[in-house]
C-alpha cells in the first residue's frame, strides 16, 4: 500500500521557487489500478517520480508497504525501489544496442539473481506480452507498441508489487494504446498494483479508479467510468 499525506515538493533555482506539489495526499491500496490526469505541468510526474523512491519531497508523510521513506538512507531507499516498483516511461527509454533479452535482464543483473533465475524471469515476461519469439530482435526491429510492450516486460520482471507507467501510451497511435492498456489491465488482475499517468481520458476511464491533479494537489476523486461521454469519445 502507498499513502501520500500533504507531501510537498518544491523546485529552487537562482531564480524560481516552483511548487510542484503543494499537500498532496492520496493512497493507493494493494491491487488498485489508479489514472492520473491533469493539466500539463500540474506535478503528475512528480507525484509518480517520488512515489517511485526517484526523488526526495520535502515535506510531509510517505509509506510505502508501511515504511516511512523519509527514514530510509540512499542504499536502502535504492533496494526498496528495485524490489517493489516496476517503471514505464512514454518514450519506452530501451537500449538501442541489447536486444530484447538483454534489455529486460538489465534491471535483473542490479538485483543479483543467478542466470538461469534472470533466463526464467525474463521469457516468463517477454511470452506474457506477446514477445516470447522475439528476444534476439534488437528495439529499432519492433513497433513502438512492441517497444513499449518489452518495457513493460522488463518493468515485470523484477516482480514488482508497484507499477508505475508515465504517459505509457504518449507515443503511440490509439490501436497500439489500447493494446497497452489492455495489457496493463491484464497485469493488474494479476495483482499488480498500478498508478498511471495519462492525457488520454478513454483509457483512463478504463482504470479502477481516476484521480486528477491541479496545480500540485488531488483535486478530485471519482471511481472508474466517471467521465461516460469521453467513453464515446
Ligand atoms: N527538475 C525540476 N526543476 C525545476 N522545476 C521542475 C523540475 N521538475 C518539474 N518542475 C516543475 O514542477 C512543476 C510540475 O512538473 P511535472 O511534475 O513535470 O508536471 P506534469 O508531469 O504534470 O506535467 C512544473 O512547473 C515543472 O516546471
Ligand atoms: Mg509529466
Amino acid at each position: 500500500m502507498l499513502q501520500m499525506t500533504d507531501v510537498k515538493k518544491v523546485f529552487r533555482t537562482d531564480l524560481i521557487e516552483t511548487h510542484a506539489l503543494r499537500d498532496f495526499s492520496l493512497q493507493v491500496d494493494e491491487g488498485d489500478f489508479v489514472a492520473v490526469t491533469g493539466p500539463s505541468g500540474s506535478g503528475k510526474t512528480t507525484f509518480l517520480n517520488i512515489a517511485g523512491l526517484l526523488e526526495t519531497f520535502s515535506d510531509g508523510t510517505y509509506e510505502l508497504d508501511g515504511v516511512n521513506v523519509s527514514q530510509l538512507n540512499d542504499k536502502q531507499r535504492s533496494r526498496m525501489r528495485n524490489e517493489k516498483i516496476g517503471f514505464i516511461f512514454q518514450g519506452f527509454n530501451l537500449i538501442p544496442d541489447l536486444d530484447l533479452f538483454d534489455n529486460v535482464d538489465v534491471p535483473l543483473r542490479y538485483r543479483g539473481f543467478n542466470a538461469k533465475e534472470r533466463r526464467k524471469r525474463i521469457e516468463q515476461s517477454l511470452d506474457l506480452v506477446g514477445l516470447a519469439n522475439r528476444m534476439k530482435h534488437l528495439p529499432a526491429q519492433l513497433s513502438g507498441g512492441q517497444q513499449q510492450r518489452v518495457a513493460i516486460a522488463r518493468a515485470l520482471a523484477g516482480e514488482p508489487r508497484f507499477l508505475l507507467a508515465d504517459e505509457p501510451t504518449g507515443n503511440l497511435d490509439s490501436t497500439m494504446a489500447a493494446s497497452v492498456m489492455a495489457l496493463l489491465q491484464d497485469i493488474n488482475a494479476r495483482g499488480t498494483t498500478i498508478v498511471m499517468v495519462t492525457h488520454d481520458q478513454v483509457l483512463a476511464n478504463q482504470a479502477k479508479r481516476n484521480i486528477f491533479v491541479r496545480d500540485g494537489q488531488v483535486s478530485e476523486l471519482s471511481t472508474g467510468a466517471a467521465f461516460p461521454n469521453a467513453a464515446i469519445a
